[in-house]
């Protein structure tokens, strides 16, 4: 079972987010790191650049990418993952990898994208965010709970989402690559966080299932190590949400 830890604000979520990087670094200085974006992951950054840990030698991994951008768009994550998280916390960008960033042609892009996480070694720990629609990374509802890296076609809603970083929906792209739910299932860690009543509803199905690839964020219930960080608003859905608290405040001393 996940670990789901509610917390009174994605500013402490944030806090506790932090805590786990910064024992990861200091246990591996090149830990490589599952990247996401979107608003949910801010508050990570935020607290992880205010600990002003040396992130140089820290290899990363974003989830996702447009495809159709021109390089150098503010919205293409490439550009998102450098002013949201290269730049605040020191990482090295050469060691930033974003899905179909190799300069080689789309197809094919997601089987390299593969190869290059397989030999650093795999994800240590991978950041992830969920969508409305359920889905983490691009992996939309129907995505196989064994997929890799590949192309993906956005669904409208989750296009309608992401509308307000660009001038309007017709700029949205209609395609992207994506990590699949098999990649993301590789990391050693996840840590999903989600924030606002917007999330609760893809936080119950996440975490309490039923595992389908309907709600592609179940998938996490077949991870053996999962921490999920939630402000109330999220975690309103939750059934168990006492005993996850019960859980957390009893926690034994060597799982703090
Ligand atoms: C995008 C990203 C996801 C992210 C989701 C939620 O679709 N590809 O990785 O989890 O948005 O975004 P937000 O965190 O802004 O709610």
């Amino acid at each position: 079972m996940a670990e789901v830890v509610i917390l009174p604000s994605a500013v402490s979520a944030g806090e506790l987010g932090a805590e786990f990087v910064a024992r990861l670094v200091a246990d591996r200085p090149d830990a490589v790191l599952g990247l996401a974006t979107g608003s949910t992951p801010l508050p990570l950054w935020t607290a992880l650049a205010a600990r002003d840990l040396d992130l140089s030698r820290v290899r990363g991994f974003a989830l996702d990418e447009y495809i159709g951008l021109p390089a150098g768009h503010p919205q293409s994550y490439r550009t998102v993952i450098t002013r949201e998280a290269v730049e605040p916390l020191g990482l090295t960008a050469a060691l930033v990898h974003v899905p179909g960033d190799d300069g080689g042609p789309v197809e094919g892009a997601g089987a390299r994208y593969e190869a290059a996480i397989a030999a650093t070694g795999g994800v240590d720990l991978q950041v992830l965010g969920i969508g409305r629609t359920g889905h983490i990374g691009f992996n939309e509802p129907g995505s196989s709970l064994a997929s890799a890296t590949r192309v993906k076609t956005l669904t409208e809603q989750t296009r309608l989402d992401n509308a307000r970083f660009f001038d309007s929906l017709d700029d949205v792209p209609r395609h992207c690559l994506t990590q699949g739910l098999g990649t993301i299932l590789r990391a050693r860690h996840l840590l999903l966080f989600a924030f606002g009543d917007s999330k609760a509803a893809a936080i119950a199905g996440a975490v309490e299932g039923p595992v389908s690839s309907s709600l592609p964020g179940s998938a996490i219930q077949l991870h053996p190590l999962v921490t999920v960080i939630v402000d109330e608003a999220a975690a309103s859905q939750l059934q168990h949400a006492d005993y996850y608290r019960f859980a957390w405040d009893n926690r034994l001393d060597f799982e703090r």
